[in-house]
């Protein structure tokens, strides 16, 4: 294994809270991330680099070692499995809850209830837990249209603000999960770089600490 750190970030909407927890642990990209259409990134460290991916692809490369260390959110690691990976610090940032929810006024589905996710693994466990049979529709994106379009009874999606569920006529019924974005890390490489990684670990924690 090399001695190079691989990071993997985020792309999307915590990718800017990112980079300022990154550049309080020193490490900061040597150009202007906005204006590139590169998805790797050399920093002022030499032997650190940054990958820029999408949110869903972050735990797959940090838990077969192409990466060392990712960010990514914690819907995203419940859905995907911990297999591989450790998850030492919550970040703090783009804090959400995931729940299910529904047209409003409306009593769910009795019998087998139709559900629309993108998080079906999780949507799966959550409804098996319940005892309350589901089919679970996979989606992509879009998931408050499904139950106005008829496509389903229910469905398992992020909400903060609920702006999105109210402007699309439903409320959110349970609470499945508190989500905020978390540190992941390549077990392999904790053990094999832990001198990197420990010194990174810590810098990002008070950088956490000192915006609570
Ligand atoms: P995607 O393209 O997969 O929707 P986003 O960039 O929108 O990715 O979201 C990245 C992460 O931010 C999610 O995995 C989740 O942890 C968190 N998140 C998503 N939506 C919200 C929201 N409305 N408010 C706060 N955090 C959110
Ligand atoms: C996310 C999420 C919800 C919405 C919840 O969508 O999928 O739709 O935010 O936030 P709210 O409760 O404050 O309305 P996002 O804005 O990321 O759009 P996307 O469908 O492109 O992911
Ligand atoms: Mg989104």
């Amino acid at each position: 294994m090399s001695k190079q750190l691989i990071l993997a970030l985020s792309k999307g909407r915590i990718l800017d809270e990112t980079l300022p927890l990154l550049a309080d642990a020193g490490i900061t990209p040597v150009e202007d991330l906005s204006k590139s259409r590169k998805l790797l990134f050399d920093t002022n460290l030499p032997d650190v680099k940054l990958v820029i991916i999408r949110a869903t692809d972050v735990p797959t490369y940090v838990q077969l070692g192409a990466a060392d260390v990712g960010i990514a959110g914690k819907d995203v690691l419940l859905e995907h499995g911990a297999e591989g990976l450790y998850e030492p610090l919550d970040l703090d940032i783009a804090r959400c809850k995931l729940m299910t929810a529904g047209v409003t006024g409306q009593s769910p589905a009795k019998a087998r209830r139709r559900v629309a996710t993108k998080f079906v693994n999780v949507a799966r466990r959550y409804y098996a837990e319940q005892g309350i049979q589901a089919e679970v529709i996979k989606l992509y994106g879009a998931m408050e249209l499904a139950p106005l379009m008829n496509l389903a009874d229910e469905i398992v999606d992020i909400v903060d603000t609920g702006n999105t569920l109210r402007a699309n006529g439903m409320e959110p019924r349970e609470l499945i999960a508190y989500i905020s974005t978390r540190l992941v890390v390549n077990k392999a490489a904790m053990t094999m770089k832990h001198d990197r990684i420990k010194p990174l670990l810590a810098r990002l924690e008070s950088a956490v600490k000192k915006r609570q």
